[in-house]
């Protein structure tokens, strides 16, 4: 039972904990690169933002031509990567950092892009490529933060899992078409 040597003593758990106390969440044992990964969550918050901007211009263009079940999923999706940018956006304060909020080069620090698309069956296929790049791009974000940031990974993890599910929507809504 004494012999943990893999755990930090509590004594010295104690003391690191008293210092820097202005970094909040952000301890001693904190072990990634904390402005590398900052610039990683301002970039997938960018990439969120286009992703709700690109969906909320489906979804009024979709009501127009009365396709209100596609109309619907595209609302839906616009909802959810609100979401995940309040989320991250949440997580870059928790580590001290400042969320990128700016419209200037907001689609230059995105991964996904904004295309507007002319037909229904256009934004469908836009909105797969740019969730199959969110999707890409998460992936190799959580291997980057492996073990060193365990909360942000999770975080990333979870928003994961729901693009993919954004992805398999648009594929049935695709194939619910014809194509
Ligand atoms: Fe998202
Ligand atoms: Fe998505």
């Amino acid at each position: 039972m004494a012999n943990k040597p893999f755990l930090t003593d509590i004594q010295t758990l104690r003391e690191r904990a008293r210092k820097h106390i202005e970094n909040g969440a952000v301890t001693e044992g904190y072990s990634a690169d904390r402005e590398t990964v900052v610039k990683l969550l301002n970039e997938a918050l960018a990439t969120e933002i286009v992703c709700v901007l690109r969906y909320k211009r489906h979804y009024f263009m979709a009501s127009g031509i009365h396709a209100d079940g596609v109309a619907a999923e595209f609302l839906e999706h616009a909802n959810d990567e609100q979401g995940h940018a309040d989320e991250i956006a949440g997580r870059i304060v928790q580590l001290g950092g400042e969320p990128n909020f700016s419209p200037e080069g907001l689609l230059s620090r995105s991964h996904a892009e904004y295309v507007e698309g002319e037909t229904l069956q256009d934004m469908i296929k836009e909105d797969l490529v740019a969730e199959r790049i969110a999707i890409d791009s998460y992936r190799e974000m959580i291997t980057y933060m492996g073990n060193d940031d365990p909360t942000s990974r999770r975080m990333l993890e979870g928003i994961l899992a729901v693009e993919e599910e954004h992805a398999d929507d648009l594929v049935n809504l695709l194939g619910g078409l014809g194509k």
